[in-house]
């Protein structure tokens, strides 16, 4: 168990490199996410080695199905020991409350956080799919939905977390990717924050990939974010 609030992105398509950039880093010193890619080539046996080398994960398969469906992929993950996982909200409000009944009410159940509206997600493309509004208000609207079916909180922006934080307080988990610390390369993200200003905006938990997983040195790369929060 850790208490970092850096969650260290693994978007790696092997096992093999996953683990060797997990050797490299410290379970007391930062959280890891497992994705689409990795699991679907690797799958659970990936999550098994790191929950028994002592990291916290964050499996981001962002659940979307019907109801009873979706409550049985969480209790499998919380049967796999994950730290944290994520479905839809546009799933509704009774997916969600099925996922959050199937995760149990231990005190070391993991934590259920909702993906609001994708970042990848324009105008066009809200549109497209027949919604109606503005996407900010289609976001704050669907974080509500997830707080009120017992959701512990919303993947979001930098720039959503200050309102979401104020309308939510302080329980409510907000899960910020987009992180670029000063002076690193943006790659393909456009509105990003560093983390110490992410944190000052009202997030809980930093997604960081690159900036760390793509250093020479990731250990050192995640000292340097911790420097910089001090
Ligand atoms: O390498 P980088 O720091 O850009 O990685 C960010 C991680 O957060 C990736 O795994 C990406 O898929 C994820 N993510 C994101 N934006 C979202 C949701 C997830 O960048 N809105």
């Amino acid at each position: 168990m850790s208490d970092s609030k850096i969650i260290v992105a693994l978007d790696y398509p092997t096992a093999d490199v996953a683990l060797a950039l997990a050797n490299q880093l410290d379970p007391t010193r930062c959280r890891l996410k497992v994705g689409k890619e990795l699991f679907t080539r690797s799958g659970p046996k990936v999550v098994e080695i790191l929950v028994k080398q002592g990291f916290d994960i964050f499996l981001d398969l962002k659940y979307h199905d019907i109801p009873t469906t979706v409550a049985k992929a969480c209790a499998a993950a919380t049967d796999l020991g994950v730290w944290m996982m994520n479905v839809h909200t546009l799933g509704g409000g009774a997916m969600m409350m099925a996922a959050r009944e199937a995760i149990g009410n231990t005190s070391d159940r993991p934590l259920l956080i909702g993906v609001t509206l994708l970042t990848s997600m324009d105008q066009y493309t809200f549109e497209q799919i027949g919604l109606q509004g503005s996407i900010t208000d289609t976001v704050l609207r669907l974080a509500k939905l997830a707080k009120d079916n017992g959701l512990d909180g919303v993947v979001c922006s930098g720039q959503e977390a200050s309102k979401l934080r104020a309308q939510h307080g302080d329980a409510f988990q907000l899960i910020t990717p987009g992180i670029r610390p000063a002076n690193s390369e943006q790659g393909d993200q456009h509105r990003t924050m560093t983390p110490i200003e992410a944190l000052a905006a009202g997030s809980s938990y930093l997604v960081i990939g690159r900036p760390i997983t793509a250093a020479k040195n990731p250990m050192a790369a995640l000292h340097a974010i911790e420097q910089s929060l001090h």
